[in-house]
C-alpha cells in the first residue's frame, strides 16, 4: 500500500488519549461503558507503548492492546493508534546511551522522563522504525484503526540535540544547503569575530560558547532540527503508508511557547492536520491565544478541517499555578476551536493518572469520578458535538490574514537583539488579539502566501523577510490590499544579514518610509503620541518619504518622528505601527483600518464583554457560532436554527453570559 487517505468521520470526532496500560483490565470495562455513556468515537492508545509492547530487544507482547482494540471496536469506538515511539525504553538507552539526547553544554539527558533521544540517532531511527513495523504490519488492516498517530508532539522536549550524531547530521544539512563551504562562509557572515571555515568538519552545532554566538548558525540550526525531527515523522509514516491504508498524522503544538518545529515545512504531510492546545495563563490573554492557535491550525490545514488532538478539561500540571477551567469554560474552549474549523475535539486524557507526573493533570473522567461536575460538562461536550455534527466538512472564510513564521520567531528571538523585552510572539498575540477583539475572523497565513482572498493583511513583526515574499505583500497592496505593518519587520534577510538602506527593507516602498534608527525604550515606561494614545517598548526614528504620517511620538527617544503611517501604493494602502501601542489603542487603531478596509464581524454582536463569533460555511448552510465569554447576556443579529438548543431563531439571538449558541442558516449567500 502506498499514497496518502485522508481522515473521514460521521459528525464531529469526539475523543481522549486513553493510557490502559495504566489500568488493572477490570477498569476497562468500566472506561468503555463510560466513554459510550460520554459519546467518546475517537481513542488514541498506544502513544506511550513501547516499553509495554517490546520488553526487550527480542520480545514483543501485543497481547494487552489486541484485546484493548478488539474492546474499543466492540464498542463502536475508532481507535486513532499510536506508533508507540514517542517514549523508548530504558533498555535501549542502556545498550546505547549515544541515543540519549545532548543539550548545549554538552551535558547528556538521563532517561526517566520521556522523550529521552536524538532525533538525528540512527540507533533510535532503526529501532524506533522496528516497532513501527511490528505495529503497523499487526494492525494496519485491524478495522478499528481509523487513524495513525505517529509518536507524539514530536520535539516538545528534545527538539534541539547537540551531540556528535546531531553535529554529523547538521553538517550533511548544510551541504546540501550550501553545497561549499565558501557558500556556507558567506550565508553566515563568518568573516565577524574570524569564523571563517575551510573544512565540514570543523562546523559544529552552535553549542555553549563564551560570548554570543553566530546568529547565521543558530538560524540553520533551527531549521536543520526541526527537519531532523521531521524526518522522524516521515520515516514513520512511510511504513505506515507502506503497511497500511490508513491515514497518518502527528500531533501538533501550535501553542504558546513551542517554537522548534516549522510546521508550514510539515503540514503538507498530514493526512489531517491535528493539533493540541493548552490554554497558558501565564500569557495576559489565554483566550485570544486559543483562539490564534485555533487559526493558524487551520492555517497549517491549508483551510480543511483539522482536529484538536488533546486540550484539557481542566487544570493543566506543568504550569507554575495550574487553574481549573470555570464552570462552561470546557465547552466554552472546545467549541471555540470547533468554530474555527476543528471537525474534532479531544482531550488529553480519558481517565485521570493515580501515579505518574501527571497525576494532578486533568482529565475527562477525574480522580473524583462521574459524580463531578467536570464528568458532567464533558457529558454535555459529548451531546453537543452530536447534535452539531452536520457541521463537519464546513469551512470558515476569512478576509482578514496575519502573517506569520516560525522563521521570523528564530531570527527575532536570538541572542543579541535591540531589546530583549521585544519578542516576537508576543507582537504576533498582541496584533491577532487586536482583531479577535473586535470580532473579526482571521486567516493565519506563511509569509508569501497568496492573499488574493484578503481585504486586510496584518505584518506583525516579521523581523525576517526574504525579497520574494516581500513581493507578495507589496504587489497585493499594489492591487487594492490593506496592508499594516509592524515594527522591527523587513530587518534581515533569509540568511539573518541586514537589509540595508533604512529599515523595513524590501518593504521600503510600500511603506514610503526611511527607517533610520530603532529607539527601543525600557520594559513599563510609557510614551505618549501625538493622537492621546500611548505604547511601550519600542520606538524608530524614521522619515515619511511618500507616506502621511498619522500620529507622532509626543516624547521618548524618538520624540517628533512619525509613529504611525500610512502610504498610498498603487490601488491600496500600506500603514506602518512604529511603536507596540497598547492593547485598546491598538484594537481601535486595526479596527478602523479594518472597518474602511471593509471587513466585518460574520454578523452583528451587541455584547458588553469579551465574545466570539465565527461563520462556517458548508456546501448547502452556514453555521454561526457565538462564544459569550462576558458576564451578561448577549444579542446577535443571526436568524436560523440554533442548533445546541433546538429553537428556531426569527429575530435576534440571545446568548446567556457564558454560553455558547450554534446557528444554522439555510442557503445563506
Ligand atoms: C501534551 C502531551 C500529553 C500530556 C499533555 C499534558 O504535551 O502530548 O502526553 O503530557 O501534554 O498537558
Amino acid at each position: 500500500m502506498t499514497g496518502r487517505t485522508p481522515f473521514t468521520h460521521e459528525g464531529i470526532a469526539f475523543g481522549c488519549d486513553y493510557n490502559p496500560e495504566q489500568w488493572a483490565p477490570e477498569v476497562w470495562d468500566e472506561d468503555i461503558r463510560l466513554m459510550r455513556e460520554a459519546g467518546v468515537d475517537l481513542v488514541a492508545v498506544n502513544i506511550f507503548g513501547w516499553s509495554h509492547l517490546q520488553p526487550g530487544p527480542d520480545a514483543f507482547d501485543f497481547a494487552a492492546l489486541d484485546d484493548i482494540l478488539e474492546r474499543l471496536h466492540a464498542a463502536g469506538i475508532r481507535v486513532n493508534l499510536g506508533t508507540g515511539t514517542a517514549s523508548a525504553p530504558a533498555w535501549l538507552s542502556r545498550a546505547h546511551p549515544e541515543v540519549l539526547p545532548m543539550t548545549e553544554d554538552g551535558t547528556r539527558r538521563y532517561p526517566g522522563g520521556r522523550q529521552a533521544w536524538c532525533p538525528s540517532s540512527p540507533i533510535f531511527r532503526t529501532a524506533s522504525l522496528r516497532l513501527v513495523e511490528a505495529v503497523a504490519a499487526r494492525y494496519g488492516s485491524h478495522p478499528a484503526v481509523a487513524l495513525w498517530h505517529v509518536s507524539n508532539e514530536l520535539g516538545c522536549h528534545n527538539a534541539l540535540c547537540y551531540c556528535d550524531e546531531s553535529a554529523a547530521a547538521f553538517r550533511i544539512w548544510l551541504r546540501e544547503r550550501y553545497g561549499s563551504v565558501a557558500e556556507l562562509n558567506r550565508a553566515w557572515g563568518t568573516a565577524f569575530w574570524s569564523q571563517s571555515y575551510y573544512d565540514w568538519e570543523e562546523i559544529l552545532p552552535p553549542r555553549a560558547a563564551l560570548s554570543a554566538r553566530n546568529p547565521g548558525q543558530l538560524l540553520d540550526f533551527h531549521r536543520f532540527s526541526s527537519d531532523a525531527v521531521f524526518a522522524q515523522y516521515r520515516a514513520e509514516a512511510d511504513v505506515l503508508r507502506r503497511l497500511s491504508d490508513r491515514p497518518v498524522t502527528t500531533n501538533f503544538m501550535v501553542t504558546a511557547h513551542i517554537e522548534n518545529m516549522d510546521y508550514w515545512t510539515w503540514a503538507d504531510e498530514m493526512d489531517v492536520v491535528a493539533n493540541d492546545h493548552y490554554l497558558d495563563h501565564r500569557l495576559g490573554d489565554p483566550l485570544s491565544e486559543l483562539a490564534f492557535a485555533a487559526d493558524l491550525s487551520r492555517g497549517l490545514a491549508q483551510g480543511a478541517p483539522w482536529i484538536l488532538m488533546e486540550h484539557s478539561t481542566g487544570a493543566v500540571n506543568w504550569q507554575p499555578l495550574n487553574l481549573a477551567k470555570e464552570p462552561g469554560q470546557l465547552l466554552r474552549n472546545s467549541l471555540t476551536h470547533v468554530a474555527r474549523g476543528a471537525d474534532g475535539v479531544c482531550f488529553f486524557q480519558w481517565r485521570a493518572s493515580l501515579q505518574g507526573a501527571e497525576k494532578f493533570h486533568s482529565a475527562m473522567l477525574p480522580h473524583a469520578g462521574t459524580d463531578s461536575a467536570v464528568w458532567r460538562e464533558v457529558v454535555e461536550l459529548g451531546g453537543i458535538l452530536d447534535r452539531l455534527g452536520e457541521v463537519a466538512g464546513s469551512r470558515v472564510l476569512a478576509d482578514a490574514a496575519v502573517v506569520f513564521s516560525w522563521e521570523a520567531w528564530w531570527a527575532t528571538d536570538t541572542e543579541c537583539r535591540p531589546s530583549q523585552a521585544v519578542g516576537y510572539l508576543t507582537q504576533v498575540h498582541a496584533a491577532y488579539a487586536a482583531l479577535h477583539a473586535q470580532g473579526l475572523t482571521v486567516d493565519i497565513v506563511r509569509p508569501g502566501a497568496d492573499l488574493s482572498a484578503y481585504r486586510v493583511v496584518v505584518v506583525p513583526g516579521l523581523h525576517l523577510l526574504r525579497a520574494d515574499e516581500a513581493d507578495v505583500l507589496t504587489d497585493w497592496v499594489a492591487a487594492g490590499g490593506t496592508a499594516v505593518v509592524t515594527y522591527y519587520s523587513g530587518i534581515v534577510d533569509e540568511n539573518d544579514r541586514v537589509w540595508a538602506g533604512g529599515y523595513t527593507g524590501p518593504l521600503r516602498d510600500a511603506l514610503g518610509i526611511h527607517v533610520e534608527e530603532f529607539a527601543p525604550v525600557a520594559p513599563g515606561v510609557a510614551i505618549a503620541l501625538d493622537d492621546g494614545t500611548r505604547s511601550h517598548l519600542w520606538s524608530e526614528r524614521l522619515r515619511a518619504t511618500t507616506a502621511e504620517t498619522v500620529a507622532t511620538f509626543a516624547d521618548g527617544p524618538a520624540a517628533g518622528s512619525p509613529a504611525i503611517t500610512r502610504n498610498a501604493h498603487g490601488r491600496g494602502s500600506a500603514w506602518y505601527l512604529a511603536t507596540q501601542l497598547e492593547p485598546a489603542a491598538l484594537a481601535d487603531r486595526i479596527g478602523a483600518i479594518a472597518r474602511e478596509a471593509g471587513v466585518r464581524p460574520p454578523v452583528d454582536v451587541d455584547a458588553p464583554g469579551a465574545f466570539e463569533v465565527v461563520r462556517r460555511r458548508g456546501a448547502d448552510a452556514s453555521y454561526v457560532f457565538v462564544v459569550n465569554h462576558g458576564d451578561t447576556d448577549l444579542v446577535a443579529d443571526v436568524r436560523g436554527t440554533e442548533l445546541i438548543t433546538g429553537p428556531a431563531v426569527e429575530d435576534r439571538l440571545r446568548v446567556p453570559s457564558g454560553a455558547v449558541r450554534v446557528v444554522r442558516e439555510e442557503n445563506h449567500s
